[in-house]
């Protein structure tokens, strides 16, 4: 089920060009979705984005049922793919989907960082995609708070109050309402207190929130939110959302929330769109796809009927607790796995590519033999890691594990250690549907933050 095909019956709730109004029939002022009766904020029209040379010829291709795969062969890389959808006012929405789906390339159409190759955006009525540039930042700067993206793109160089603050800085806001709308959104996200710290001495978590206030400070109607949990490890994940709920029941902005799992996906949603090969396949409530899912793919998502093609390792890993490093002597190796009660380790450089596995009887022999090193961990002790990649579907990682007597390392497009798996999680991760495991993990021990990598 990798790709789709214009014969494939068309998703239930994306009605087809024939069935809804084209774009010129959608004036200004019907910003509102009669079927719902609530107030449109933010709508797709047919939209769709080509990457690469000649777009409008792939999207053609597209229009006369070719595939996204079809498309990648003229050089294209079809990123959304003819989506209309209503996000209603103070709604949380979901964009959910595979690695690829075109969530993010969605949710940067909706206020024009990506330039639309067809279709249109309407903020409030308003088509965005006819403004000029000028117009175009005017209305951002009215509608849209900042993005929150999963890395935090915070300054290093700022306080925790001046890091809120540089979004209202950017607009031209005066120093004195800057100040104390930085105050208000700072303790709007629990960092009273941190205001004047800097983020090299906050938490992930902490440094998450500093994006979120910025965002919020900027207090404008619609806040766009890019897997912006996706880096936290599971407890502090689940918190932020229980408060990114209890907030938005504060602002009542209107929330467009990308992620990958599902769980966050039900939790937070009011209601969800899943996608699928550039294309929206279906939006409703949690509830309303969960029982009456639109097509196979939907299916395979919620009911768990084939898990192991829908979740990746990157979906079950779970946070690493200690890891050695290349540069430890045994003694301290040792030590690490006593404290946490474990039988092996993976090894790794200051940049967390790992170099082997070692286990806590191999450092006890090289203790005990008078020719091996002190200072460093013997290479000749060490096993070979095994390795996958974080977006491996669960099928590889299950052939790997049945092979593997250790943990199997989870390792980022950079090659640095993210999480682990145990045979357990994955065992776990068939038998309970609805439950997607850890989602986003990064490696969490005090040595990732020691060495100032990880969060
Ligand atoms: N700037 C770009 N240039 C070329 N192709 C792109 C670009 N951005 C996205 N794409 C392509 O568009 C498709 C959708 O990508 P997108 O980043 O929107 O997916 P996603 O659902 O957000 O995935 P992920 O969960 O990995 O973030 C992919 O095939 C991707 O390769
Ligand atoms: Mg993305």
């Amino acid at each position: 089920m990798t790709t789709s095909t214009a014969a494939e019956p068309s998703p239930r709730t994306h009605p087809r060009p024939d069935d809804r109004p084209s774009a010129s029939e959608c004036p200004a002022d019907a910003a509102t979705d009669a079927s719902a009766g609530k107030r449109v904020k933010l709508a797709a029209r047919d939209l769709s984005k080509v990457f690469g040379p000649r777009p409008e010829r792939a999207l053609e291709l597209l229009a006369q049922g070719g595939t996204k795969a079809d498309a990648q062969k003229l050089g294209a890389a079809v990123g959304v793919y003819d989506v209309s959808l209503d996000i209603h006012e103070g709604e949380t929405f979901v964009l959910m989907g595979l690695s690829g789906s075109g969530k993010s390339t969605l949710l940067r159409l909706l206020n024009r960082l990506h330039e639309p190759t067809a279709g249109q955006v309407l903020v409030d009525g308003l088509d965005i995609t006819r403004l000029s540039r000028r117009e175009l930042l005017a209305v951002r700067r009215e509608k849209f708070s900042g993005m929150v993206f999963q890395q935090f793109a915070i300054l290093p160089h700022r306080t925790v109050l001046d890091n809120v603050a540089y979004g209202l800085e950017v607009q031209g806001v005066g120093a004195d309402e800057r100040r104390r709308r930085a105050l208000e959104a700072t303790a709007l996200v629990g960092l009273e207190g941190w205001e004047a710290y800097y983020p090299a001495e906050l938490s992930g978590g902490m440094q998450q929130r500093v994006g979120l206030a910025r965002a919020l400070a900027v207090d404008a109607d619609i806040l766009l939110m890019d897997e912006a949990f996706s880096a936290l490890d599971p407890l502090i994940r689940r918190e932020m959302q229980d408060e990114l709920i209890e907030l938005q029941a504060r602002v009542n902005k209107t929330i467009v929330f990308v992620t990958h799992d599902l769980d966050e996906a039900l939790k937070l949603g009011d209601r969800i769109a899943i996608m699928k090969d550039a294309r929206v396949v279906q939006v409703g409530t949690a509830e309303e796809i969960l029982t009456d899912p639109a097509d196979e793919y939907v299916e395979a998502f919620i009911e768990g009927v084939d898990r192991a093609s829908v979740l990746t390792a990157a979906n079950i890993m779970q946070p690493v607790k200690e890891t050695a490093l290349l540069r430890d002597g045994p003694n301290t190796a040792r030590t690490k796995m006593r404290r946490h009660g474990l039988s092996g380790m993976l090894v790794v450089d200051r940049e967390r590519r790992v170099h082997g596995y070692v286990t806590a009887k191999s450092l006890g022999a090289q203790l005990e033999d008078p020719d091996a090193p002190r200072d460093r961990i013997d290479p000749e002790r060490m096993e070979p890691a095994v390795v996958v990649d974080m977006h491996e579907p669960l099928q590889g990682v299950i052939g790997l594990a049945s092979e593997a007597s250790k943990p199997i390392g989870v390792i980022d497009e950079r090659g640095r250690l993210r999480g682990v798996v145990v045979k357990g999680a994955i065992l776990a991760a068939l038998a309970q549907p609805g439950q997607t495991g850890n989602g986003g993990v990064v490696a969490g021990s005090g040595v990732a933050r020691e060495e100032g990598a990880g969060v």
